[in-house]
């Protein structure tokens, strides 16, 4: 499980991320590339479900899973028609595939190994069909390599709850893992706690690869403005071609 404090925290989590357009911009993805609406789509790593119940709304077959309960459990609090359950992107399979499927928020980038990635890629195969439409949200590799475009001071307030912060990155270069360490300083309770977590960097190539050698060809790559948190998003958008 992870340790990450708004992670197992998911309405604090969701203050801090904002969703900030991803399911319009994945719907506009989709009638770009896909000839008809997609009758189903699957949100891997849905976290707590807000770009789900969006897809929900719009298209009739709709399903998520993440691997962190709390998220889930939110989602399924909010809106208990949503099809969502907890479950790992590195070997969940439902026996079944979608029209269109999404990994959106970095959730990639929690495969830290290749084989991890590998692993993950397998999984967005086992629920594609012919023209399936993949849209992968990785976190952009801009901010970690180079100079560090993340922040390092952060504050969160949200329903009562105040805290101040600091970040601290460790960069592998070599295995391109981002090991992030917070100390968290919660106002009025003198407290402080720390919580880490460690993701990977991937890079365009590097992921168009790993889809490639997993039947998807990619058709699009770009970058959108990323909001306070990162400087700059990216998205990969890809079609399952059955070999
Ligand atoms: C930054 S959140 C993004 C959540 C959601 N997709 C969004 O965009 O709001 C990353 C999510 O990935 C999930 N996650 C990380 N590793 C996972 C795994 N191995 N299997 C499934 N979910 C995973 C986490 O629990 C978390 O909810």
């Amino acid at each position: 499980m992870f340790d990450d404090f708004l992670y197992n925290n998911p309405e604090l989590y969701e203050k801090v991320f904002p969703s900030r357009g991803k399911s319009r911009l994945c719907i506009e993805i989709f009638q770009k590339y896909l000839t008809d609406p997609p009758s189903s789509v699957l949100d891997i790593a849905c976290g707590s479900g807000r770009d789900l119940v969006e897809f929900s709304k719009r298209y009739s077959d709709c399903v998520g899973f993440d691997i962190t309960p709390g998220m889930v459990a939110l989602a399924q609090k909010r809106n208990p028609n949503l099809k969502i359950a907890t479950a790992d992107m590195r070997s969940c399979r439902l026996n079944r595939s979608f029209d269109a499927i999404c990994a959106l928020g970095g959730s990639i980038n929690f495969a830290l190994s290749n084989d991890e990635m590998d692993a993950t890629i397998k999984t967005y195969q086992a629920h594609a069909h012919e023209g399936t439409l993949l849209i992968v949200q990785p976190l952009n590799p801009g901010d970690f390599f180079g100079e560090l475009k993340v922040p390092e001071v952060f504050s969160v307030s949200y329903d009562g709850f105040n805290a101040t912060g600091t970040a601290s990155y460790k960069i592998s270069k070599i295995q391109q893992v981002v090991e992030r360490t917070r100390i968290w300083k919660v106002k009025d309770e003198n407290r402080e706690f720390t919580d880490s977590m460690s993701f990977r960097v991937i890079f365009p190539a590097e992921i168009s690869y790993f889809l490639s050698q997993n039947g998807f060809e990619v058709i699009d790559i770009f970058e959108t403005p990323g909001g306070p948190h990162y400087n700059m998003s990216m998205y990969v958008v890809a079609r399952f071609r059955k070999q």
